[in-house]
């Protein structure tokens, strides 16, 4: 697994710009699933059929991940931008950027030695050009982040784009591990959910399924004076109850409470107070979807450098096969 993790987190894939990362899951899905189509807007749909009278359940993962886009050439070639996603300016000095042409390139900052942290407006990319005419990259031309995987230890490894091509990771896994589900499984792997889940409400209204799990990442308090929250690296993954952006639909946070329960696997529930995933746009689509999300604890979201556990993500492929292999009855 961890060879496919590490061919994921190194795709490129800015939202809008999933062209590469998709290719990897259509090629990976292609040999497991019964049906796979591309939407309109790019999302991959990969179907398993299951038995008769079992309900039509849905598992989104997103595909794109945080970049920048150039919005102005100066005339020595440098180049400021504008961020796509909720890239933090703190995060960027020094970082390396990708554009989707292969060119590479540096963020700096105009004054290095302000002590202030620094604003969209203070940063640049470098890519070693000199004026308009010699630079590679045009205005409107995005970029994703580059760093490669580490390992850590047994359990820990840190990567760029955790969120979300982890939960790719834990569907195409999911999609491995099932043999005859009870349900029809619907596997997305969605668009642009780094710009406001945008792929996720036309992929559920188009496939109409009964119920939706989204698997994301989520934030952990677990960190030197983190702020509040009850999350962990490690002690298993988190049956979102609300984010930001949602309420999850109760009966499913009890039914997979339940599934938790009954393989013993373990698992934490997730308040957080900020965010959101795919499953708030299937929520309110159609005449409404009971939509809940299963999240990887990962700390350092949206940086270049986001940490996950491996038992946390072994156990929520556990945990999501068996409730969709199982039957699905909400009450
Ligand atoms: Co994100
Ligand atoms: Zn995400």
């Amino acid at each position: 697994m961890i060879d496919l993790i590490q061919k994921y987190v190194e795709a490129y894939g800015p939202s809008a710009y999933e062209d590469a990362i998709r290719e990897m899951i259509i090629a990976d899905v292609t040999p497991l699933a019964d049906d796979v189509s591309v939407d309109a807007l790019g999302n991959v749909i990969a179907k398993v059929k299951g038995k008769k009278n079992g309900q039509r359940v849905m598992l989104i993962a997103h595909m794109d991940e945080i970049g920048v886009m150039i919005s102005h050439i100066d005339k020595n070639g440098f180049c400021r931008f504008m961020r796509i996603g909720g890239v933090n300016p703190q995060t960027l000095i020094g970082h390396r950027v990708r554009f989707t042409n292969g060119v590479m390139g540096v963020i700096g900052v105009d004054d290095p030695r302000s002590q202030r942290l620094p604003k969209y407006d203070d940063l640049f990319i470098d890519v070693g050009a000199n004026s308009p005419e010699d630079c590679p990259v045009s205005i409107g031309d995005t970029a994703g982040f580059v760093r490669p995987m580490a390992q850590l230890n047994e359990h820990r490894i840190i990567a760029k784009s955790m969120d979300d091509r982890i939960g790719c990771v834990v569907l195409l896994e999911t999609l491995k591990a099932l043999k005859k589900p009870q349900n029809d499984v619907i596997f997305v792997f969605s668009v642009q959910e780094e710009v406001g889940t945008r792929g996720a409400g036309p992929a559920a209204f188009h496939t109409k399924p009964d119920v939706v799990i989204a698997v994301d990442v989520t934030a952990t308090g677990d960190t030197p004076k983190g702020f509040p929250m009850d999350m962990d690296l490690g002690k298993g993954p988190a049956i979102k109850v609300r984010d930001g952006g949602m309420l999850a639909d109760p009966r499913l946070v009890r039914l997979m409470r339940d599934q938790a329960l009954a393989a013993e696997l373990p698992y934490q529930m997730e308040i957080l107070p900020f965010g959101t995933t795919d499953a708030r746009a299937t929520q309110v689509t159609r005449g409404g979807i009971p939509s809940g999300c299963l999240s990887i604890p990962c700390r350092y979201i949206h940086t270049p450098s986001e940490m996950i556990d491996l038992r946390d993500v072994q156990n929520g492929i556990a945990l999501l096969t068996k409730v969709v292999s199982e039957k699905i009855e909400l009450k």
